[in-house]
């Protein structure tokens, strides 16, 4: 798992002026809340008086108050009142991380990570949002028991389709793999394939009714990021599924997916609740597979697997992963469980940088080659 990039934290209508939402990303604790003017706020949700959690207090005027003895913290993350002191005492080192936000797509986002703003990796723009033509599906959530890199290689795997997903598998684009590997082309923060696949409409069961014309559609792939992945599938005749996945990690065990479907053809609403059975039937015939998968995680050694051509897009993932591990992003899993329970950690936040006396340890990190 990383620092320094965008995570999917929330579905906007949970971060409320009301009361605060609780969730875990990255194997930490968060606390989302909005502001009286509507803005959203993702937290630490460790207070630092002695360890209450924001995520079980409440909001009161834009701040998020600790139910343990009722401290009360801004969306700076700076404590800002202090039940049993004057006001004028509240001490400097009384602050949590507070993290940058965006909200998108019904999606609030939050920067876990120090990096300052002009140096953040971006958040994936789905180009096709409330563009003409293009219809998206209400969002989906749903939690896999998988850690998210096994959930982000399997949608960079086109030959897992054909056996896990029979109804729509593709078995041209598998004769395509033993002819050529995979050409991936990169991008500074990831990497994209697309391939053709010749198959005919009989073969494309479930997207017969859907498409007319199967033949010379083309498919593919990408990710930006650890945790963001596209697909696409294109028919000849420019009808087409965008899907965006913005995956974040809960914990090394478990994943939570946000999904946004954009589609420019069926853009009748009454057509979205099918589509959104189809997919999540799809979604779970992936879940099958990926909650039963030994090692949990990805293997360190590779010597531990047989990778061949079809397995490019992986290969090509973890090239990223590792880069990212070279810059000191990885958090270093050994040592977190080694220490958590014994002492609290928060994601680094990127005012860090510019304040001193923070109460929680960051996370640990590998250290940067
Ligand atoms: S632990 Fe939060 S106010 Fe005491
Ligand atoms: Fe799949």
């Amino acid at each position: 798992m990383y620092i320094n990039f965008w995570y999917p934290i929330a579905k906007s209508d949970e971060v409320r002026t009301y009361e605060p939402h609780r969730t875990k990303v990255l194997g930490q604790n968060l606390v989302a809340f909005r502001d009286p003017e509507g803005g959203a706020h993702v937290l630490s949700d460790v207070c630092i008086h002695r360890g209450g959690a924001l995520g079980k207090g409440w909001v009161k005027e834009g701040k998020v108050v600790c139910p343990y003895h009722g401290w009360q913290f801004g969306g700076d993350g700076l404590c800002k009142y202090i039940p049993s002191l004057e006001d004028d005492q509240v001490p400097a080192r009384a602050k949590v991380d507070s993290y940058p936000v965006q909200e998108k797509y019904g999606i609030v986002f939050a920067f876990l990570g120090d990096l300052p703003e002009e140096e953040r990796p971006p958040l994936r723009e789905v180009e096709e949002y409330d563009q003409e033509g293009w219809r998206a599906n209400k969002l989906v959530v749903f939690e896999v028991g998988a850690f998210y890199e096994r959930s982000m290689e399997n949608g960079l795997d086109p030959s897992h389709n054909e056996f896990v997903h029979p109804a729509q598998g593709a078995p041209a684009m598998l004769r395509d793999f033993r002819r050529k590997p995979l050409e991936m082309e990169d991008e500074t923060w990831g990497s994209r394939f697309r391939v053709t696949f010749e198959t005919t409409t009989e073969e494309t069961k479930a997207l017969k009714e859907l498409a007319t014309h199967a033949q010379d559609a083309s498919a593919g792939s990408g990710f930006v990021g650890p945790n963001q992945m596209i697909t696409w599938i294109d028919f000849a005749n420019k009808n087409g599924f965008h899907q965006y996945f913005f995956e974040a990690p809960i914990d090394e065990n478990r994943t939570r997916i946000f999904f946004v479907n954009m589609r420019n053809f069926l853009l009748q609403p009454e057509n979205d609740q099918r589509l959104v059975s189809v997919n999540l039937i799809v979604a779970q015939e992936d879940i099958d597979i990926l909650e039963a998968l030994d090692p949990v995680r990805t293997p360190d050694s590779p010597t531990e697997e047989v990778l061949v051509p079809s397995d490019g897009a992986v290969v090509r993932y973890r090239d990223f992963l590792n880069r990212w591990t070279d810059k000191g992003w990885r958090i270093d899993l050994k040592k977190l469980r080694a220490e958590q329970g014994d002492r609290a950690f928060a994601i680094p936040c990127p005012a860090r940088r510019t304040s001193k006396n923070w109460v929680l340890n960051p996370v640990p990190v590998l250290p940067p080659q």
